[in-house]
Order: structure tokens, then sequence, then C-alpha cells
């Protein structure tokens, strides 16, 4: 990567964060630059992976804002300082408004555990085995207005076993996403 440029990239957690983690660890194949983590979540095990990494760290607690806009305008506040080339949304588990996405349309990827366009919202992988599906999987998309559902870049699939219930499926599609998503990130930065 020493003679190219690196993209810089914002990420977005609520949670644990593993998928923050492998893109953290393929970073520099990928030829990004973490310029910050924001969680809007105070005790998401994340911001410690993030830390460990040396990356910068902000908190955007949702639950001190009256309104999804105040908290989204904080937020764009925020990412705005950095000028990232891409808002990657990590198992950030918010709902953003019209006017987040608008201001950076085209700019913001998430991963979401089903292959879309099947399996919107959450509770994706009770709802495959509900429906007796033969597979599950993931995929990374382009954030629009509509909730998952802007184009997809990658997906990858999992057979749903037998014995699968919702924590083993979510399970075998976590280790797939770690794959998926520092591929995807790079397949969008080489457009
Ligand atoms: C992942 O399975 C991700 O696909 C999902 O949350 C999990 C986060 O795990 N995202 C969504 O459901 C978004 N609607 P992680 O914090 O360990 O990366």
């Amino acid at each position: 990567m020493a003679n190219k440029s690196l993209s810089s990239v914002v990420i977005l957690i609520s949670g644990s964060g593993s998928n923050l983690q492998s893109i953290i660890n393929n970073a520099d194949n990928i030829g990004i630059k973490i310029d910050c983590v924001i969680s809007n979540k105070i005790d998401a095990f994340g911001l410690e992976r993030a830390k460990n990494a040396g990356i910068a760290t902000k908190v955007i607690d949702h639950t001190q804002f009256a309104t999804r806009e105040d908290f989204d305008q904080n937020l764009t506040q925020h990412i705005n300082t950095f000028n990232p080339e891409l808002i990657i949304l990590a198992g950030f588990m918010r709902i953003l408004s019209a006017k987040f996405i608008d201001a950076f349309a085209g700019k913001i990827l998430n991963i979401h555990p089903a292959l879309l366009p099947k399996f919107k919202g959450l509770n994706t992988h009770q709802r495959a085995i509900d429906a007796r599906e033969k597979f599950a999987g993931a995929s990374v998309h382009f954030v629009t207005n509509k909730l998952d559902s802007g184009e997809v870049i990658l997906q990858k699939s999992v057979a749903i076993e037998a014995n699968d219930d919702a924590l083993k499926l979510a399970k075998k599609v976590l280790e797939q996403e770690h794959i998926l998503y520092p591929k995807a990130i790079q397949k969008v930065l080489q457009r």
C-alpha cells in the first residue's frame, strides 16, 4: 500500500463489534484508514476493540437526544470533521433519518444478516428457519431511505442444517460476515 493513499472511513457500531474487528484486521489490505469508531451505546464492546487498535472513539448516546433528527444532526457534525470517503455501519442498530442518509448519499454501507431482499429488519435467522429456507446468509448493501433496500454489493449464503436454531445460524452467518465485509468495502473503493 506504500504508493497508494488510504481511503478514510468512519465506522458506526452499537454492540460487540466483531465485524469492526474484522475490518480493523483487514484495513491495510483493503487500503483504508479508520478515522473514528462511533457508538450510540456507551457500553458497546466494539469501543474496546477500537481503543486496542489505537483508533479514536466517540460515544453519541441516542438516549440523550429528544428526537432522531437531533441525534442524527450531532452524528453528522462529528462525521463531517473527518470528511470520510465511506461511513460503514457494523452492527449499528439505529434507523437513520432521511436527512442523514441524503447528506451522505452513496457513501453509507451496511451489513445485514440475511440474503436480501429476503428478511429485512430484525430477527432474520429465526424468520429464515420458520420459513423453511434452505439458505441463510449476509448481505452488504448501500444504505438508502428504504430500510435494508439499497443496492446489494456482495452476499454470502450459508446452508441451514436441520438442527440449526437461530443462535447456531447467527454464529455461522457471522463468521461469513467477517470475510464478506472487508471484500465488499474493497469492491466499493475500487469502483
Ligand atoms: C451482525 O450480525 C450484523 O449483520 C447485524 O448485527 C450483528 C452485529 O455484530 N446487523 C444488523 O442486524 C443490522 N440491522 P457485531 O457487532 O459483532 O459486528
